[in-house]
């Protein structure tokens, strides 16, 4: 998963991070509150594909309710997914697992393929371990780039804002799998200058 934070008043200098902590060091070191953080908020750019398998034996996306109207439409107006979809570095299903994504979304749209999304997504890879970040959102995934609102997160994503774009990579029209590609652009206030100033004797870098 590629990182890289900076921090807002010193844009110019742009540095690639590595962040090494527990979920219980992550809520020990962002005790902080956005009033008491003017001008300490950080960006960071997170890169993964999330794999939504609805199709297999071994689905990681079920279909646990429809309205009786359902098979009727052409966009599955009213059918209701509850997922646990793997977020990997790579395309690959078999590559490096970094989180899951966690929720449910509906088809929304009596007109055109639209859902409305409310996932977290919890991280388990070593840069944000324990953390997550929640989206609610709605997404035309036909289309090929659709944006996500992030709209909080805990852990090292407390107070969290930001917003993802989303692409296809593929889709399985037969079984309905798909994976897809996500850019995910975050502020929040727990800055790898914090974990160094603040809570550097607990870091296990
Ligand atoms: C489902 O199981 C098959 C066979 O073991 C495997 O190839 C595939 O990757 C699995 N899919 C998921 C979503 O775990
Ligand atoms: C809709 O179609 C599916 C698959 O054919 C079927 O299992 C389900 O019972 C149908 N639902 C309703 C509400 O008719
Ligand atoms: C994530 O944290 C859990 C405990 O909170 C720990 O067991 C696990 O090894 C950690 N994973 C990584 C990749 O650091
Ligand atoms: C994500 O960013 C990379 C690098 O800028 C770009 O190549 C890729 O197309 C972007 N993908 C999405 C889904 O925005
Ligand atoms: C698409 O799904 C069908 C039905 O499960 C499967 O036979 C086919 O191999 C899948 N295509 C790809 C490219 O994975």
């Amino acid at each position: 998963m590629g990182v890289v934070s900076l921090d807002v008043l010193r844009q110019m200098s742009l540095m690639a991070t590595v962040l090494v902590m527990t979920a219980t060091k992550v809520v020990a070191w962002c005790e902080n509150k956005p009033y008491d953080m003017a001008g300490k908020e950080t960006v960071t750019q997170i890169h993964f594909y999330f794999h939504d398998i609805v199709g297999a034996k071994n689905a990681t996306g079920v279909r646990v309710a429809e309205a009786p109207s359902t098979n009727q439409s052409a966009t599955s107006f009213g059918a209701l997914v509850i997922v646990d979809d793997a977020l990997t570095e790579g395309p690959e299903l078999t590559s490096k697992l970094v989180g899951r994504a966690q929720g449910l979304y509906g088809y929304v749209s009596l007109e055109e393929p639209v859902l409305l999304m409310a996932l977290s997504y919890y991280f388990i890879d070593e840069n944000f371990n324990g953390s997550t970040l929640t989206t609610l959102t709605r997404n035309p995934f036909p289309d090929t780039y659709r944006e996500f609102p992030i709209i909080g997160g805990t852990g090292l994503f407390r107070y969290a804002r930001g917003v993802v774009e989303a692409k296809s990579h593929s889709f399985n029209a037969t079984n309905g799998d798909g994976i897809v590609e996500y850019n995910v652009t975050v502020i929040h206030y727990c800055s790898p200058e914090m974990l160094k100033n603040n809570w550097g004797a607990h870091a296990t870098t």
